[in-house]
């Protein structure tokens, strides 16, 4: 998962995808490769390693031709390696493909083909892609309706790029969830096709965007675009201005929106090269967590501020259910003022997207005073807190621009939730059986959040009723309570209405006093252990007269026969609940702060980074 690049016309498509991949390449990546139909043959050049790698491939034994496709991997099936490098060949050589997402029913689609003689070449999800489009050819489809046939049978979240061999006038392209988009590029009898709009900023202006479950056919003179039913689709044609900020914000209005939208991409890349879905293990090397430290650690502190900190109270729970290691999370601004109890078989981990938060750099220099093992989640790369961590996690989001924080808050929720089970395993407190099911549920996280986000109209809509209110309380229990205080944190920061964030069992205890039909209540109510709880809050609520705004599962009619408004979530597996809650509440603090005006991406009196006290 990581960057496409598609050329078809005239030129020789080899120079113009490893340019396009190059501007993709501070996403990150472990491999590289491109196919290039060559006269009447399929030509790859893959590795693992970077594009100069791919370039030095290429040098050696020059391709030419049109068209052709080329791929960035962060590897989530197998190793990076030359064989597990996209573009992936059928078994005939005639199909190609490449693809950004996760196939997640791979194995039962891998069985199916492997029962009727089809060799797999590589570990990857992506391979099962071309065999499947070839195995509809052989029952007579063509490229295009193999490849119909084959993205209605693959679940998950995937941008993905096909070409043929006997079909080499065109290139077949889809785009199905949020995992990365695909965009078209249109050109004078030439067309481009990429993941990111810098790919091929240099060669055209005028771009299409896909949306979710669609897919083009591309000649060198034409675009089609259909959905994945058949039904045709009259495209908007977009010209982007040509400063690179415009270029970077797409078809979205805000930074913040487009970082939202990105977060399906973000967690897919999260996982890459982190996760085996095959042997159901997590590897996290930078974090140099060997099985004799893991076994000594008594405690640990996590440390972060804003919305890293609510990340962190997410990340507690996590770690003390999963790995049994007693977890406290300070405050950056408190830790060093509250004199914390440290010695060598003490962690201190340290949560920022920026890496630079003065407060947070202060706790981390405590601990290592202290003597603890210093760890960081941290977004940008090299910064101080990656610098100064004996071990860290870097966040696979790419630079996040808006300054309320959306997608540096789902990565780490998603690595402490990698961290809790690699701890787990290592010191042997986790049977195989609940590590594999662990590991496997984390495949379902990108298309949940892809489903989340396909709800944006309806929120947006609940957005213009709640456009004029003075406050609201944000209410959660157990998990989801680090959730009510971050969806009330997006909403007074960026819309500058008083929001509170409540533990829900505390409500009685003084803040019910609040409650009128002048001060709705925002309720997370998804299926967790904490539901019933959570009914009777919203039950509570409404004795008084409060309008409530639920957050609920799909299905339940509980919920939904008692609030008033009802942001839906899929069902997802507890623990890994908070990373598809937080969605509705990003995106619904987004539209009211967009319709009152405002300006969302930079906030009054906020700053992207805080490195003062
Ligand atoms: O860069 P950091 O993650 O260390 O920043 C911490 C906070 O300043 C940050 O999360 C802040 O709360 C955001 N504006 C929240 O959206």
């Amino acid at each position: 998962m990581c960057g496409i690049v598609g050329y078809i016309g005239p030129q020789d498509a080899t120079p113009i995808i490893l340019n396009g991949l190059k501007r993709l390449e501070y996403r990150g990546y472990d491999s590289a490769g491109l196919a290039v139909l060559n006269g009447d043959r399929i030509e790859i050049r893959r590795d693992a390693g970077k594009l100069s790698r791919l370039a030095e491939l290429v040098n050696g034994s020059p391709i030419s031709g049109s068209p052709g496709i080329g791929h960035t991997r962060w590897a989530t099936h197998g190793a990076p390696s030359a064989r597990n490098a996209h573009p992936h060949l059928g078994a005939s050589g005639r199909v190609v493909v490449v693809h950004n997402g996760i196939v997640e029913n791979f194995l039962e689609l891998k069985d199916e083909l492997t029962a009727e003689g089809t060799q797999f070449n590589s570990d990857t999800d992506t391979e099962t892609i071309v065999h499947l489009v070839e195995h509809h050819q052989a029952a007579g489809l063509d490229l295009t309706e193999a490849a119909r046939r084959t993205f209605n049978q693959i679940l998950g979240a995937h941008g993905i790029v096909l070409l043929s061999a006997d079909e080499p006038d065109k290139i077949v392209c889809a785009r199905i969830g949020n995992a990365g988009g695909v965009v078209i590029g249109l050109g004078e009898n030439e067309n481009f096709i990429a993941s990111d709009i810098p790919a091929i900023l240099e060669h055209t202006r005028k771009v299409i965007f896909l949306e979710s479950r669609q897919m083009a056919v591309i000649t060198k003179e034409a675009v089609r675009i259909e959905t994945l039913e058949g039904l045709p689709v009259q495209p908007e044609v977009h010209t982007i201005a040509w400063d690179a900020v415009s270029a970077e914000k797409g078809e979205y209005r805000h930074f913040m929106q487009k970082e939202i939208h990105e977060q399906v991409r973000a967690l897919t890349d999260t996982l890459a090269g982190r996760v085996d879905f095959n042997d159901g293990r997590i590897r996290l090397p930078e974090l140099n967590l060997t099985p004799e430290l893991a076994k000594r650690i008594r405690r640990i502190y996590i440390t972060a501020c804003g919305t890293a900190a609510y990340a962190g109270m997410v990340g507690k729970t996590l770690i003390e259910k999963i790995a049994r290691v007693p977890v406290e999370v300070v405050i950056g601004s408190e830790f060093r003022y509250s004199d914390p109890i440290i010695d060598e078989d003490t962690v201190v981990l340290a949560i920022s997207q920026s890496g630079e938060t003065a407060d947070t750099l202060a706790a981390m220099e405590e601990g290592r005073k202290k003597g603890a093992v210093l760890w960081s989640i941290v977004n940008a790369i090299g910064s101080q807190a990656m610098r100064m961590a004996d071990g860290y996690i870097s966040m696979q989001t790419g630079p996040e621009i808006g300054v309320a924080s959306t997608k540096a808050f789902t990565a780490p929720l998603v690595d402490q939730y990698m961290l809790a089970i690699l701890l787990a395993d290592l010191r042997g407190t986790i049977d195989d059986a609940t590590r594999r099911a662990l590991v496997a549920d984390l495949r379902l996280v990108p298309d949940l959040v892809s489903r989340t986000l396909n709800s944006e109209p309806e929120i947006e809509r609940v957005a213009l009723k709640l456009k004029d209110i003075h406050s609201c309380l944000y209410l959660g229990r157990g998990i989801n309570m680090p959730i009510a205080y971050e969806g009330a944190l997006k909403l007074k920061e960026i819309s500058y209405i008083h929001a509170e964030g409540y533990p829900a069992g505390e409500m009685k205890h003084g803040p019910i006093a609040l409650i009128d039909e002048d001060m709705p209540v925002l309720c997370l109510t998804p299926k967790d252990p904490w539901h019933e709880k959570m009914i009777s809050q919203i039950q509570q609520a409404k004795a008084r007269g409060g309008v409530v705004i639920a957050v609920a599962t799909e299905g339940d009619e509980l919920v939904e026969g008692l609030a008033d408004h009802i942001l839906w979530v899929p069902e997802t597996p507890w623990m890994l609940s908070p990373v598809v809650t937080v969605i509705p509440l990003q995106i619904l603090a987004y539209h009211i702060a967009a319709i009152r005006g405002l300006d969302v991406d930079q906030p009054r009196n906020l700053a992207k980074s805080v490195t003062v006290e």
